[in-house]
Protein backbone atom coordinates (compact mmCIF):
# COMPACT_ATOMS: atom_id res chain seq x y z
CA UNK A 1 0.00 0.00 0.00
CA UNK A 2 1.56 3.18 -0.77
CA UNK A 3 0.39 6.73 0.18
CA UNK A 4 -0.15 9.90 -2.06
CA UNK A 5 2.37 12.15 -0.66
CA UNK A 6 1.02 15.54 -0.01
CA UNK A 7 1.66 17.80 -2.69
CA UNK A 8 1.59 15.13 -5.59
CA UNK A 9 -1.65 15.19 -8.26
CA UNK A 10 -4.41 12.77 -6.78
CA UNK A 11 -6.98 10.86 -8.64
CA UNK A 12 -10.69 11.87 -8.44
CA UNK A 13 -12.38 9.35 -5.92
CA UNK A 14 -15.60 7.28 -7.53
CA UNK A 15 -17.79 4.94 -6.10
CA UNK A 16 -15.30 2.66 -8.62
CA UNK A 17 -12.42 3.16 -6.82
CA UNK A 18 -13.81 3.19 -3.74
CA UNK A 19 -14.50 -0.67 -4.55
CA UNK A 20 -11.11 -0.78 -5.78
CA UNK A 21 -9.26 0.14 -2.44
CA UNK A 22 -11.68 -2.42 -1.21
CA UNK A 23 -10.66 -5.32 -3.40
CA UNK A 24 -7.18 -3.93 -2.75
CA UNK A 25 -7.37 -3.71 0.92
CA UNK A 26 -6.64 -0.05 0.68
CA UNK A 27 -7.91 1.44 3.66
CA UNK A 28 -10.31 4.09 3.37
CA UNK A 29 -10.41 7.78 4.43
CA UNK A 30 -13.31 9.52 5.28
CA UNK A 31 -13.97 13.12 7.42
CA UNK A 32 -17.02 14.79 7.71
CA UNK A 33 -16.46 18.50 6.70
CA UNK A 34 -19.40 21.65 6.70
CA UNK A 35 -17.99 24.52 5.13
CA UNK A 36 -15.29 25.97 2.61
CA UNK A 37 -12.30 26.15 4.64
CA UNK A 38 -12.57 22.67 6.57
CA UNK A 39 -13.52 21.19 3.02
CA UNK A 40 -10.06 22.53 1.46
CA UNK A 41 -8.12 21.13 4.24
CA UNK A 42 -9.37 18.09 4.28
CA UNK A 43 -9.80 17.00 0.29
CA UNK A 44 -5.82 18.31 0.27
CA UNK A 45 -5.10 16.30 2.97
CA UNK A 46 -5.60 13.41 0.35
CA UNK A 47 -8.68 12.26 2.32
CA UNK A 48 -10.73 10.01 0.09
CA UNK A 49 -14.65 10.39 1.52
CA UNK A 50 -15.78 14.18 2.29
CA UNK A 51 -18.97 13.71 4.58
CA UNK A 52 -21.52 16.38 4.89
CA UNK A 53 -22.91 14.94 8.01
CA UNK A 54 -25.98 16.34 9.33
CA UNK A 55 -24.29 15.92 12.56
CA UNK A 56 -23.18 19.92 11.57
CA UNK A 57 -26.80 19.96 13.52
CA UNK A 58 -24.51 19.56 16.55
CA UNK A 59 -21.02 20.64 15.01
CA UNK A 60 -22.29 23.88 13.37
CA UNK A 61 -26.07 24.80 14.03
CA UNK A 62 -25.51 24.48 17.84
CA UNK A 63 -28.55 22.01 17.56
CA UNK A 64 -29.33 19.30 20.63
CA UNK A 65 -29.10 16.54 18.23
CA UNK A 66 -29.74 15.69 14.38
CA UNK A 67 -33.27 15.55 13.81
CA UNK A 68 -33.98 19.35 13.83
CA UNK A 69 -31.28 19.99 10.88
CA UNK A 70 -33.58 21.14 7.38
CA UNK A 71 -33.16 19.81 3.60
CA UNK A 72 -32.36 23.24 3.44
CA UNK A 73 -29.61 23.58 5.71
CA UNK A 74 -28.46 20.56 4.48
CA UNK A 75 -27.95 22.34 1.18
CA UNK A 76 -26.40 25.14 2.23
CA UNK A 77 -23.42 23.71 3.86
CA UNK A 78 -23.23 21.17 1.20
CA UNK A 79 -22.51 23.86 -1.16
CA UNK A 80 -20.01 25.29 0.49
CA UNK A 81 -18.16 21.93 0.78
CA UNK A 82 -18.68 21.35 -2.75
CA UNK A 83 -16.57 24.83 -3.85
CA UNK A 84 -13.60 22.97 -1.85
CA UNK A 85 -13.53 19.57 -2.09
CA UNK A 86 -11.59 18.65 -5.93
CA UNK A 87 -10.39 15.34 -5.36
CA UNK A 88 -12.38 13.06 -2.61
CA UNK A 89 -16.00 11.83 -2.98
CA UNK A 90 -19.07 13.93 -1.64
CA UNK A 91 -21.51 12.93 0.21
CA UNK A 92 -24.08 14.55 1.53
CA UNK A 93 -26.51 13.30 4.64
CA UNK A 94 -29.98 13.37 3.87
CA UNK A 95 -31.77 14.76 6.88
CA UNK A 96 -34.41 13.18 9.79
CA UNK A 97 -37.86 13.39 7.38
CA UNK A 98 -36.43 13.99 4.14
CA UNK A 99 -36.53 10.18 3.27
CA UNK A 100 -39.27 9.46 5.37
CA UNK A 101 -42.43 10.38 3.84
CA UNK A 102 -42.73 8.37 0.58
CA UNK A 103 -40.61 7.79 -2.54
CA UNK A 104 -41.64 10.67 -4.14
CA UNK A 105 -40.27 13.29 -2.15
CA UNK A 106 -37.02 10.82 -0.97
CA UNK A 107 -36.03 10.80 -4.71
CA UNK A 108 -36.98 14.68 -4.59
CA UNK A 109 -34.67 15.63 -2.04
CA UNK A 110 -32.32 13.48 -3.40
CA UNK A 111 -31.76 14.96 -6.18
CA UNK A 112 -31.37 18.79 -5.04
CA UNK A 113 -28.42 17.40 -3.15
CA UNK A 114 -26.50 16.39 -6.85
CA UNK A 115 -28.73 19.21 -8.81
CA UNK A 116 -28.19 22.41 -6.51
CA UNK A 117 -25.47 21.33 -4.37
CA UNK A 118 -23.38 19.08 -6.23
CA UNK A 119 -23.20 16.64 -4.29
CA UNK A 120 -21.98 12.94 -6.04
CA UNK A 121 -23.53 11.11 -3.64
CA UNK A 122 -26.33 11.30 -0.60
CA UNK A 123 -26.46 9.06 2.79
CA UNK A 124 -29.59 7.60 4.06
CA UNK A 125 -29.79 5.92 7.59
CA UNK A 126 -31.64 2.31 7.56
CA UNK A 127 -30.82 -0.65 6.53
CA UNK A 128 -33.37 -3.58 5.18
CA UNK A 129 -36.26 -1.29 5.73
CA UNK A 130 -34.90 1.31 3.61
CA UNK A 131 -33.11 -1.19 0.58
CA UNK A 132 -36.54 -0.45 -1.73
CA UNK A 133 -36.42 2.84 -1.30
CA UNK A 134 -32.77 3.19 -1.56
CA UNK A 135 -32.79 1.55 -5.33
CA UNK A 136 -35.15 4.14 -6.34
CA UNK A 137 -32.80 6.71 -5.46
CA UNK A 138 -29.92 4.35 -6.92
CA UNK A 139 -32.64 4.30 -10.13
CA UNK A 140 -32.80 7.94 -10.32
CA UNK A 141 -28.98 7.97 -11.22
CA UNK A 142 -28.13 8.74 -7.94
CA UNK A 143 -25.37 6.94 -6.17
CA UNK A 144 -26.64 6.56 -1.99
CA UNK A 145 -24.36 5.06 1.06
CA UNK A 146 -25.74 3.28 3.71
CA UNK A 147 -25.16 3.85 7.20
CA UNK A 148 -26.33 1.08 9.70
CA UNK A 149 -25.82 0.09 13.79
CA UNK A 150 -26.24 3.68 15.98
CA UNK A 151 -28.14 5.56 13.88
CA UNK A 152 -28.52 8.69 15.38
CA UNK A 153 -31.79 9.79 13.49
CA UNK A 154 -33.40 6.92 15.52
CA UNK A 155 -31.91 8.44 18.51
CA UNK A 156 -35.61 8.27 20.08
CA UNK A 157 -36.33 4.54 18.77
CA UNK A 158 -32.81 3.33 20.25
CA UNK A 159 -33.94 5.47 23.63
CA UNK A 160 -30.44 7.13 23.26
CA UNK A 161 -26.93 6.96 21.89
CA UNK A 162 -25.92 3.22 22.46
CA UNK A 163 -23.91 0.54 20.85
CA UNK A 164 -26.02 -1.71 18.76
CA UNK A 165 -25.56 -5.41 17.85
CA UNK A 166 -25.12 -6.77 21.23
CA UNK A 167 -27.18 -9.41 21.61
CA UNK A 168 -27.53 -12.41 18.95
CA UNK A 169 -30.59 -10.90 17.02
CA UNK A 170 -29.07 -8.10 16.66
CA UNK A 171 -26.36 -9.18 15.27
CA UNK A 172 -28.73 -11.28 13.10
CA UNK A 173 -30.12 -8.00 12.10
CA UNK A 174 -27.52 -6.00 10.95
CA UNK A 175 -26.12 -9.08 9.26
CA UNK A 176 -29.39 -8.80 7.32
CA UNK A 177 -29.39 -4.92 7.05
CA UNK A 178 -25.91 -4.77 5.29
CA UNK A 179 -26.62 -7.74 2.70
CA UNK A 180 -29.92 -5.71 1.77
CA UNK A 181 -27.43 -2.80 1.42
CA UNK A 182 -25.31 -4.58 -0.49
CA UNK A 183 -27.95 -5.97 -3.04
CA UNK A 184 -29.29 -2.81 -3.36
CA UNK A 185 -25.90 -1.66 -4.76
CA UNK A 186 -24.77 1.40 -2.40
CA UNK A 187 -21.87 2.81 -2.67
CA UNK A 188 -20.57 2.04 0.56
CA UNK A 189 -21.57 1.04 4.10
CA UNK A 190 -21.10 3.08 7.29
CA UNK A 191 -21.20 0.97 10.64
CA UNK A 192 -21.51 3.04 13.34
CA UNK A 193 -21.42 1.92 16.95
CA UNK A 194 -21.04 -1.68 17.01
CA UNK A 195 -18.87 -4.29 18.32
CA UNK A 196 -15.98 -4.67 16.35
CA UNK A 197 -16.43 -8.49 15.50
CA UNK A 198 -19.94 -7.34 14.01
CA UNK A 199 -18.18 -5.09 11.74
CA UNK A 200 -15.38 -7.85 10.95
CA UNK A 201 -18.11 -10.38 9.78
CA UNK A 202 -20.15 -7.35 7.78
CA UNK A 203 -16.75 -5.98 6.45
CA UNK A 204 -16.11 -10.04 5.16
CA UNK A 205 -19.73 -10.85 4.14
CA UNK A 206 -20.31 -7.45 1.73
CA UNK A 207 -18.65 -6.52 -1.67
CA UNK A 208 -19.55 -3.06 -0.72
CA UNK A 209 -16.69 -1.24 1.42
CA UNK A 210 -17.65 -0.50 4.43
CA UNK A 211 -17.00 2.53 6.76
CA UNK A 212 -16.29 2.12 10.48
CA UNK A 213 -17.06 4.83 13.37
CA UNK A 214 -16.74 3.38 16.85
CA UNK A 215 -16.54 -0.12 14.55
CA UNK A 216 -13.26 -0.99 15.41
CA UNK A 217 -10.18 -1.59 12.90
CA UNK A 218 -11.08 -4.48 10.76
CA UNK A 219 -13.75 -2.60 8.34
CA UNK A 220 -12.14 -1.26 5.06
CA UNK A 221 -12.20 2.48 6.06
CA UNK A 222 -12.53 4.85 8.89
CA UNK A 223 -14.75 8.00 9.58
CA UNK A 224 -14.63 10.54 12.24
CA UNK A 225 -16.12 13.89 13.00
CA UNK A 226 -13.62 16.93 11.93
CA UNK A 227 -14.77 18.88 15.11
CA UNK A 228 -14.09 15.64 17.31
CA UNK A 229 -10.56 15.00 16.07
CA UNK A 230 -9.95 18.86 16.56
CA UNK A 231 -11.12 18.89 20.28
CA UNK A 232 -14.50 21.86 18.71
CA UNK A 233 -16.39 19.68 20.06
CA UNK A 234 -17.11 21.73 24.30
CA UNK A 235 -17.57 18.30 25.81
CA UNK A 236 -15.93 14.67 26.26
CA UNK A 237 -15.58 12.62 23.01
CA UNK A 238 -16.57 9.30 22.53
CA UNK A 239 -14.28 5.96 23.28
CA UNK A 240 -13.63 5.32 19.74
CA UNK A 241 -12.80 9.69 19.34
CA UNK A 242 -8.95 10.36 18.83
CA UNK A 243 -7.90 14.22 19.21
CA UNK A 244 -5.08 14.87 16.88
CA UNK A 245 -5.16 18.60 17.67
CA UNK A 246 -6.44 20.84 20.24
CA UNK A 247 -8.02 23.55 18.18
CA UNK A 248 -10.16 25.09 20.73
CA UNK A 249 -6.94 25.73 22.85
CA UNK A 250 -4.62 26.95 19.60
CA UNK A 251 -8.09 29.29 18.62
CA UNK A 252 -9.03 30.57 22.24
CA UNK A 253 -5.03 31.73 22.62
CA UNK A 254 -5.47 33.57 18.83
CA UNK A 255 -8.58 35.23 20.42
CA UNK A 256 -7.06 35.95 23.66
CA UNK A 257 -3.91 37.68 22.52
CA UNK A 258 -5.93 39.69 19.49
CA UNK A 259 -8.02 41.01 22.09
CA UNK A 260 -5.01 42.03 24.31
CA UNK A 261 -3.05 43.39 21.70
CA UNK A 262 -6.15 45.71 20.38
CA UNK A 263 -6.78 46.90 24.35
CA UNK A 264 -3.34 47.87 24.48
CA UNK A 265 -3.35 49.53 21.66
CA UNK A 266 0.03 47.06 19.76
CA UNK A 267 -2.35 46.30 17.34
CA UNK A 268 -2.31 47.30 14.08
CA UNK A 269 1.13 48.99 14.25
CA UNK A 270 2.45 51.36 11.62
CA UNK A 271 3.44 48.10 9.66
CA UNK A 272 0.25 46.74 9.15
CA UNK A 273 -1.36 50.62 8.54
CA UNK A 274 -2.05 52.17 4.91
CA UNK A 275 -0.54 55.13 3.99
CA UNK A 276 -0.97 57.80 1.91
CA UNK A 277 1.34 58.52 -1.41
CA UNK A 278 3.79 61.17 -0.96
CA UNK A 279 2.24 63.73 -3.44
CA UNK A 280 -1.27 63.41 -1.89
CA UNK A 281 0.30 63.46 1.92
CA UNK A 282 2.35 66.66 0.43
CA UNK A 283 -0.65 68.59 -1.16
CA UNK A 284 -2.54 67.75 2.14
CA UNK A 285 0.04 69.12 4.42
CA UNK A 286 -0.13 72.45 1.45
CA UNK A 287 -4.00 72.36 2.57
CA UNK A 288 -3.94 71.98 6.19
CA UNK A 289 -1.25 74.96 6.59
CA UNK A 290 -2.97 77.15 4.43
CA UNK A 291 -6.14 76.61 6.74
CA UNK A 292 -4.03 77.15 9.85
CA UNK A 293 -2.40 80.08 8.14
CA UNK A 294 -6.18 81.95 7.65
CA UNK A 295 -7.29 80.75 11.68
CA UNK A 296 -4.21 82.88 12.82
O1 LIG B 1 -23.43 12.90 10.47
C1 LIG B 1 -22.34 12.34 10.54
O2 LIG B 1 -21.33 12.96 10.81
C2 LIG B 1 -22.31 10.89 10.29
C3 LIG B 1 -21.11 10.08 10.47
C4 LIG B 1 -20.01 10.45 11.28
C5 LIG B 1 -21.09 8.73 9.90
O3 LIG B 1 -23.30 10.36 9.91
Amino acid sequence: MSLTPIGEPRHKITVASLREKKLQHEPITCLTAYDYASARLVDEAGIDIVLVGDSLAMTMLGYENTLTVTVDEMLHHTRAVRRGVKNAFLVADMPFGSYHLGVDEAVRNASRFVKEAGAEAVKIEGGEKRADLICSIIDAEIPVTGHIGLTPQSVNVMGGFKVQGKTLPAVEQLMRDAVALDRAGVACIYLEGIPREVAAMITAEVQTPTIGIGAGPDCDGQVLVFHDILNLTFGPAAKFVRRYADAAALISEAVQAFRADVVSRQYPSDQESYHLPKDTQAALDTVLERKHAMRR
